[in-house]
């Protein structure tokens, strides 16, 4: 997604920027820009590519100035093309912004700046700040008051940064994230705390509907009504501001390898205020639970053991389908949101929703600064470091931790993992990673991939096809294996290959069942299990542990088999296409 940052103080800001924008690389986009303002003319270079390719083309690091933003762009209105790459400047050219969310009412907007003479040279939604703030300048004379009035007619989601030609640097968010850093004699503004932790660890999160204002004088916090805030400075976390590939040729393999130590720091990081966190969870009528994509999985997963072990029924909800539903998220619901990022669009949707009816949140997340954090009564830290990869790996496999956590606590041990033993188990899987990758030879000429899992194991299929999909290029769909005969039979053939999620507990013998029918039509089939059975074209072993423990180890393989099959097919897994890592529009 859009990544945005801002540099005001006494180095050249077009170096640190474009810095700061590699750093937020794995967030995802399509092009990049730098504004800077040099004496009293604002200078704008952008262009398709990656950072490290534009910046060789049009010499972004070498533009001149103290004071600059800059924005790597990921796509949603107009084209992936120079002209609609941020940053973008108003007519008078004396003001230049750079934007991430949505402005959902630009059309409007758009429509009555041209009825002022205003000509817009992008399709994009954000070209409209730029010119209003311009408007409302030239109406108030003051920056202030322009961006205030601005602000008020802006409907949507949105984080911006603007420079103005008289060397002042503003900034305001709405339902997107922004942070300010403070440095010695400098400021820095970015949608992530990357975008400048090699230059301080003190830190402003600005909070929704707050602005900023940076100018030879100092800076001024207000919210959207004008009046002073007192902000909090933080300290960012160290671990956030290494972010090194260390000896994997990826991050995502470094992250895959990680798993074997970050579920024993899920497992063993404290919570803080559980004993309230749990007697809500446990007294509430209603219980739900959410997230998007790989966190919605594991959300699947987290019902399922709080159902079966702390009888408790947990209704798992797509994040960005809590809208549509008819649901209970009143005052006699607790909503458990789960998000690696913290910042995903839909879930803080789903969030807002809940918290409006009157639910109280308890957050599953990693990054202890993001908006999910902060809008939640009680959280559950995942602790397993910054994951860079845009596939998640390791912060689902923490996310899992942290549900089997939860239903132990919940049902007052009636399940008791021993999570050494299971850090233990993923070692022996890892260390399997030559054979893995050898079945993923055979996955790079395949059309399409089928991954066959019941009960508990269901949302691991839909897992492992996610993970093919995202960074194998190859079309992948989870099944329930008894759904098997109900249609998907259908499209069996030998160019096909099935992978069973297939340990030996109850559901070990229906999934043969399918296996049997798949083999019939000719298709190949993968069997990740503890025990072998000759109707497996390949055996990928697992280690036998506990029944109850087996999705954590079942999710390992089938990570490894779409990291290799993607260096096959020469897909970038970390960076993979259309993708972004935090998805910050709905
Ligand atoms: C998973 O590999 C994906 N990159 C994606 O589905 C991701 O899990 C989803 O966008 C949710 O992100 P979050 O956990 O940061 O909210």
């Amino acid at each position: 997604m859009c990544s945005i940052i801002g540099y005001r103080g006494s180095r050249p800001a077009a170096r640190i920027i474009v810095n700061g924008l590699r750093k937020m690389e794995y967030r995802g986009y399509d092009s990049v820009g730098v504004s800077t303002l040099y004496g009293d003319r604002i200078e704008t270079r952008k262009g398709v590519g990656k950072v490290a390719e534009v910046d060789k083309s049009l010499h972004l690091s070498a533009m001149s100035g103290t004071i600059g933003i800059g924005h790597t762009r990921w796509a949603t209105h107009g084209g992936v093309n120079s002209v609609n790459a941020h940053p973008h400047c108003s007519n008078s050219m004396k003001i230049s912004i750079v934007h991430n969310g949505i402005i959902e009412n630009y059309q409007s907007i758009r429509q009555q700046l041209r009825g002022e003479g205003y000509v817009f040279k992008s399709q994009t939604d954000s070209e409209v700040i730029a010119n209003l703030l311009q408007r409302n300048l030239e109406l108030t004379g003051s920056i202030r008051e322009s961006i205030l009035r601005t602000l008020s007619r802006l409907e949507g989601s949105y984080a911006f940064i603007a420079i103005f030609e008289s060397g002042t640097i503003a900034a305001a968010r709405y339902k997107e994230p922004l942070i300010i850093g403070l440095g010695q004699s400098a400021y820095y503004l970015s949608s992530d705390v990357l975008g400048f932790s090699d230059h301080t660890e003190d830190a402003i999160f600005l909070g929704d509907k707050e602005m900023v204002l940076i100018g030879p004088s100092g800076m001024e916090i207000l919210n959207f009504d004008g009046e002073p805030i007192q902000p909090t400075i933080t300290k960012i976390e160290h671990e956030l501001t290494t972010v090194q590939k260390g000896e994997f040729s990826h991050f995502t393999l470094k992250e895959i390898f990680e798993q074997k130590s970050t579920i024993l720091r899920t497992a063993e990081a404290p919570w803080y205020d559980s004993k309230k966190m749990l007697d809500r969870l446990s007294s509430c009528k209603n219980l739900y639970l959410t997230g998007s994509g790989t966190s919605y999985h594991a959300a699947q997963i987290g019902s399922y053991l709080l159902s079966k072990y702390a009888k408790k029924r947990a209704e798992p909800m797509i994040a960005s389908e809590v809208q549509f539903l008819p649901h209970f998220l009143d005052d006699e619901a607790v909503l458990i949101a789960i998000s690696q990022s913290g910042e995903s669009a839909d879930i803080l949707g789903a969030v807002n929703l809940a918290k409006e009816g009157g639910a109280e949140i308890v957050s599953v997340v990693n990054s202890p600064t993001s908006s999910l954090f902060r809008e939640s009564s009680y959280s559950i830290g995942l602790h397993c470091g910054p994951e860079i990869g845009v596939a998640a790996t390791k912060s689902f496999t923490s996310q899992l931790v942290a549900m089997y956590r939860l239903a132990s606590q919940l049902s007052g041990r009636k399940i008791d993992p021993d999570f050494k033993e299971v850090s233990a188990a993923v070692s022996k899987v890892l260390s399997n990673s030559a054979k893995i990758r050898e079945i993923a030879h055979d996955l790079e000429a395949v059309s399409d991939v089928y991954v066959l899992g019941r009960g508990i194991h269901f949302p691991i299929a839909l897992e492992g096809s996610l993970k093919i999909k995202e960074i194998s290029y190859i079309h992948a769909e989870g099944l329930p294996g008894g759904e098997l005969k109900h249609g998907p039979l259908a499209l069996m053939h030998k160019d096909v290959s099935v992978i069973l999620v297939n340990p030996d507990d109850c559901t070990h013998s229906d999934t043969l069942t399918g296996a049997h029918e798949i083999k019939a039509r000719g298709g190949k089939v993968i069997g990740i299990s503890n025990v072998y059975n000759d109707i497996y074209d390949s055996w990928i072993e697992i280690p036998t542990v506990h029944d109850a423990m087996f999705p954590i180890l079942e999710s390992v393989p089938l990570q490894l088999l779409a990291f290799y099959t993607s260096i096959q097919k020469k897909v970038d897994p970390d960076y993979p296409r259309n993708l972004a890592k935090c998805v910050t529009v709905r």
